[in-house]
């Protein structure tokens, strides 16, 4: 039987039944409500409209709606999205958008005052054109915050990364879900030092304002629209 290698959607569509999970109290992703959080309030306060691109399960939607913005989760995964049905509102809206190439987001020209991406720039693909179409929809001088893996303190994944194809393609998954980890590193691409991520966003028109993690595993990185 052909080998089908793992891809985003399908990867994503499974971790969609427990992503929530990580957003319980001391789990792994619940401080990035507060980091976002705080970055957009400090920077582009409230009121205002947000795009968060690739909401997953809507966690961090919902907790920028909770502080007065209006927002919208979008996601390439219809079944994350099928999970944040419980929590839209009147100013929190989801919306499943397909992935194209070329890249494309359905929305016109500035529509929003902010985008936040909580870890999605490590599988898109061309990152270039995601860039500069996030660019497109959001409004000058508006900002972007996002977070990427942060590759000074991932070391492990040095020797674990050229693993993980050949383990991928012995169907681990299908023996137990600890295996998904794997997916994850043969799928999660753009891996870049902080200075690549700064030169991308500078050719889309964005201008880098800060980056905060160079001491943990992840940058948390804004940007302004020129
Ligand atoms: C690691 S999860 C992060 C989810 C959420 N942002 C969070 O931090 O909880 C990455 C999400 O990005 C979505 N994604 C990946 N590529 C995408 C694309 N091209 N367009 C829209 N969503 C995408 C996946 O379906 C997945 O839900």
């Amino acid at each position: 039987m052909a080998f089908d290698p793992p891809n985003v959607q399908d990867h994503f569509e499974k971790l969609s039944r427990r992503w929530e999970r990580l957003y319980e109290p001391g789990a792994l992703q619940t401080p990035r409500i507060e980091q976002f959080t705080r970055i957009l309030t400090e920077k582009r306060p409230a009121p205002g409209n947000v795009m968060d691109f690739g909401c997953g399960t809507g966690d961090i939607s919902e907790a920028l709606a909770g502080v007065g913005y209006s927002v919208i989760g979008v996601d390439a995964s219809a079944s994350m999205i099928e999970r944040t049905n419980a929590r839209a509102s009147n100013t929190l809206r989801f919306q499943t958008i397909p992935t194209s190439k070329p890249f494309r987001l359905p929305f016109s020209p500035e529509t929003f005052d902010a985008v936040v991406a909580s870890s999605v720039l490590e599988y898109v693909s061309p990152l270039d054109e995601c860039f500069q179409e996030i660019h497109r929809v959001t409004q000058r001088g508006g900002l972007f915050v996002f977070t990427v893996p942060n590759m000074a303190h991932r070391t492990q994944e040095k020797i674990l990364r050229p693993l993980a194809k050949v383990l991928n393609r012995l169907s681990l998954t299908k023996v137990h879900p600890f295996f998904e980890w794997f997916e994850y590193m043969e799928l999660s691409i753009n891996r870049y030092p902080l200075e690549r991520w700064q030169a991308m966003l500078s050719k889309a028109g964005w201008t880098c304002e800060s980056a905060e993690g160079a001491d943990t595993p992840l940058w948390l990185i804004s940007a302004r629209s020129q």
